[in-house]
This record gives structure tokens, C-alpha cells and sequence, in this order.
């Protein structure tokens, strides 16, 4: 672990009751750092709160703004989730897709947008839905999906992923 990992990681242990508490904020720490959460990082994780790089990598699949590899800095996740399907899912997912050019899991060339199809985003009342990076948007159709494109292509993101 580098001497400024090792001291923010201590800095954020010092925040809870248990080392484990702190596992999800030193991800995304280390996810604020390298863009992604490495192998490294992992690891790193794994010593600070004394569980098992596994289990630190199982935790962490449980949460879709952690990342395993480099990610664009506009993360667009699109439910494909029941409730999003029967309100036109399939139809924002493809027209996503097509607008971005990107397939499910993938970053354009450029580095700045990733396309991802993801489960429920917990808003199944106002679906379909969508998140870009931390905002969520609600009962997106693809005429909606073009106006935001334009606002993020014409703009650093909008919300960015917290250190904390
Ligand atoms: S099914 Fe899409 S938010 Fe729940």
C-alpha cells in the first residue's frame, strides 16, 4: 500500500466503529485515484479491514458505481431490470446504444462516455430509468436521452463520484 493510501485509509477507519465499515469508502477512494478499482486496491482493502481479498471483491460486485476496469468519465447505466422492460426498456437500451455507439459494458475510444445495462436502480415506479454517474433520470424515453447526450457531451460530468 503507497504511504498515501495507507494514511487515507487510516483516516477513514478512524470514522467507524469497525475497520470492515470502512471497506466501501476506501474503494471508492482508491476508485477516485485510478479511475477504477484495481487489483491493487483490492488488496489494499483487503489488509486495511482485515477480511480476505475475495471477500472484498465479492462485496464490491454487489455495488454498480465500483469499477474493475477503467471507466469513461460518463457512466451511463440503463435498467434492464421488469418493471423498466414493460415500459420500453428494450427500446432505450437500443437507442442508447446506437446513439452512443457503444454495446453493454463498453467505453468509447476517447475515454469519456461507458455504456452499461444494469439490474433495477430501485426506481421502479418511474421507469425506464437511467443513471449518469450519480443522477438518476426517470420515465426516459429516447427523445429525453438525446437531450441529456448533448448536455453531457457538452460538459465535464455532471456530479462526481465522492472520495467519501
Ligand atoms: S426495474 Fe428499473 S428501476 Fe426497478
Amino acid at each position: 500500500m503507497t504511504p498515501e493510501r495507507e494514511r487515507r485509509g487510516a483516516q477513514l477507519v478512524a470514522k467507524y466503529p469497525n475497520a470492515q465499515s470502512a471497506l466501501i469508502p476506501f474503494l471508492q477512494a482508491c476508485q477516485e485515484e485510478d479511475g477504477y478499482v484495481s487489483g491493487d486496491a483490492i488488496r489494499d482493502a483487503a489488509e486495511l479491514t482485515g477480511i480476505t481479498p475475495a471477500e472484498v471483491e465479492s462485496i464490491a460486485s454487489f455495488y454498480s458505481l465500483l469499477f474493475k476496469e477503467p471507466v469513461g468519465k460518463h457512466v451511463i447505466q440503463v435498467c434492464r431490470t421488469l418493471s423498466c422492460m414493460l415500459r420500453g426498456a428494450d427500446e432505450l437500451r437500443d437507442h442508447a446504444r446506437m446513439r452512443l455507439g457503444l454495446a453493454n459494458g463498453e467505453t468509447s475510444a476517447d475515454g469519456r462516455f461507458t455504456y452499461e445495462e444494469v439490474e433495477c436502480l430501485a426506481a421502479c415506479d418511474r421507469a425506464p430509468c437511467l443513471q449518469h454517474n450519480l443522477e438518476f433520470h426517470y420515465d426516459v424515453t429516447p427523445e429525453d436521452f438525446d437531450r441529456q447526450l448533448e448536455r453531457w457531451r457538452a460538459e465535464e460530468p455532471a456530479v462526481t463520484m465522492p472520495a467519501e
